[in-house]
């Protein structure tokens, strides 16, 4: 049966200050990413999202829009991000771009307008209260609201209009008021004109949070440490509201638009435009993004639970078994193991690459879509830079009250830019970024010799060859892209195993996520596909039966005889 393009496609994130410098100003750009498409396609790579590459103070990386038709100079023109999409399609490979719809920059022209008095064309396109008088005549909030990110209130004050705008992330991303219709419209428009140059879809940043509850009423003042973030209060008036699933609907209905009638051959640049929602709840909330009610709503959202999972048999099993019941075919799991706002997910396994081995034959077989975060690919790990030195907001929110001591110690990373460092594509000391005697924007990391493209190019046993043989694996196997992936018990304690089938192909894969060697049983016997170790052995034992021996963190792909 053909299936839509992106049920089994898989998707690279490309975060475009840190990809490649084509200039020599030590800054990633648009021409760097182009120039660098052949490395994806040798990756085998469906698709790229593009992290936000428009005009933006950059305060936070792009995700701070000061005009979302045009493109920030230092990253290029609107030609060459046409160029992206056109040179991609070329390629065979297809092209997400990020849409940032909660909040723009403080330094967005809307805002500025906006800010500067009650009366103006566009006072109304931002979420703009007066606020509650305190004891003692003091100045509060209109409500009890606190930013996602819980450091600071939602609210902040505007000393030109005397009253608070609402910021959800940080205080210079305002959140614009998508309850007014020109703010709809021209941002749907805005959503057009990227269809209409080619995209193929977009991943949508911070989803849950683009509408409140319109009476502002208080949220809970509860601990919450249930999804994302740990919380100190309950988002139920902030995140998820209703109106944002209605709002998935509409912004589904703008992309069908474009996507043509059906019989239209499936090449890239003419099949379906998508959306890929970052949102954060319990599953029947993901799942109501994707279909609320009759209403089809986003493509697919990220299943971000194995940015924290601990790396164990049974821990992974329990949650491709959650993943497998709460996304049952025709709905598609994602799955992540780090991006540009996560700790590397070679980091977070203390540095073991034949984890790191095991974790990407897993990402490669199981049903659903993988996500790879640049330079996940050839074991990139986290640059440890201290908080005081970040280039990211976030730990300037936190550098006086964190000891450094303590944040240095900590398992997820606070400053974001270790994990943005630039991509390694050699062992030159600009890493084949930009030039040696330039200063890139964030240094390189030390590893930098043996976790380069380059090297790894032509060493069959690195990582970016697996990923390569695997990638290349699941785009031509029936089994890897069929709708089928069934869990098999195993004596080794352990062992992770499982069956992806389809009508044609059967593929068996079994990992040992234990520190010792371990034996799985198996019915008849095997060959083996890909093994992330070479001393991984299938042994006849008798009685119509095979043994599977694999050395400690190691994993294998097996087409049952
Ligand atoms: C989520 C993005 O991934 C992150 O990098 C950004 O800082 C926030 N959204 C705000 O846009
Ligand atoms: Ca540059």
């Amino acid at each position: 049966m053909s299936r839509p393009w992106w049920h089994t496609t898989s998707i690279y994130q490309v975060y475009p200050r840190s990809f490649a410098d084509s200039n020599g100003d030590g800054i990633g750009d648009l021409p760097g990413i182009v120039g660098h498409l052949d490395h994806l396609v040798d990756l085998g790579v469906g698709a790229i999202w593009v992290s936000p590459f428009f005009a933006s103070p950059q305060r936070d990386i792009g995700y701070d829009i000061s005009d979302y038709r045009s493109v920030a100079p230092e990253y290029g023109t609107l030609d060459d991000a046409r160029t992206l999409i056109d040179e991609a399609h070329r390629r065979g490979l297809r092209v997400l771009f990020d849409l940032v719809l909660n909040h723009t920059s403080d330094q967005h022209a809307w805002f500025r307008e906006s800010r500067s008095s009650r009366t103006n064309p566009k006072a109304d396109w931002y979420v703009w209260h007066d606020g509650r008088v305190g004891s003692g005549g003091r100045r509060l909030p209109p409500n009890n609201w606190r930013s996602e990110l819980q450091l600071t209130k939602a609210w902040q004050w505007s000393d030109e209009r005397e009253q608070w705008y609402l910021a959800t992330f940080l205080p210079f991303q305002p959140d614009l008021n998508w309850r007014h219709p020109d703010v709809r419209s021209e941002m749907f428009d805005t959503v057009r004109s990227w269809l209409a140059m080619g995209v193929d879809g977009f991943r949508l940043d911070i989803f849950g949070s683009i509408m409140q509850d319109d009476q502002l009423r208080d949220n809970p003042r509860r601990l919450d440490l249930s999804f994302g973030l740990p919380r100190v209060q309950q988002p139920t008036n902030t995140l998820n509201t209703d109106d944002n699933f209605t709002l998935a609907g509409d912004l589904r209905a703008v992309c069908d638009e474009f996507t043509p009638p059906p019989g239209t051959p499936e090449i890239p640049g003419a099949g379906e435009r998508i959306l890929l929602g970052e949102v954060f709840g319990p599953a029947e909330t993901l799942r109501r993004y994707v279909r609320d009610g009759e209403r089809d709503g986003l493509h697919l959202v990220f299943l971000f639970d194995f940015l924290t999972a601990t790396y164990s048999a049974a821990g992974y099993r329990r949650l491709i078994e959650r993943f497998e019941v709460e996304f049952p075919d025709p709905l598609q799991p994602t799955y992540v193991l780090e991006n540009h706002d996560r700790t590397r997910s070679l980091s977070r396994v203390g540095g073991d690459l034949a984890k790191a081995r095991v974790l990407a034959t897993m990402l490669c077989t199981l049903r659903g879509v993988p996500v790879v975060y640049q330079g996940q690919e050839i074991g990139m790990t986290n640059r440890y830079i201290p908080l005081r030195e970040a280039d990211d907001p976030i730990p300037g929110l936190l550098a006086r009250r964190l000891p450094e001591a303590v944040n240095r110690r900590l398992p997820e990373r606070l400053n974001r830019d270790e994990v943005r460092t630039p991509m390694q594509w050699t062992a030159a000391p600009g890493v084949g970024f930009c030039p040696d005697d330039v200063a890139p924007w964030l240094p390189v990391n030390d590893n930098r010799s043996e976790r380069n493209v380059a090297d790894q190019s032509g060493d069959p046993s690195s990582l970016l060859s697996l990923y390569r043989t695997l990638l290349a694996l699941r785009a031509a196997s029936p089994a890897l892209s069929g709708s089928s992936l069934h869990i098999v018990d195993s004596d080794a304690e352990e062992v992770l195993a499982y069956e992806r089938s389809d009508g044609e192909e059967r593929l068996l894969v079994v990992a040992n996520l234990g520190a010792r060697r371990a034996e799985h049983a198996i019915t008849g016997g095997a060959d083996i596909v890909v093994a992330t170790d070479p001393s991984i052995t299938v042994r006849v034992a008798g009685g119509g039966r095979s043994t599977v021996r694999l050395a400690a963190n190691s994993a294998v792909v097996l087409r049952p005889a």
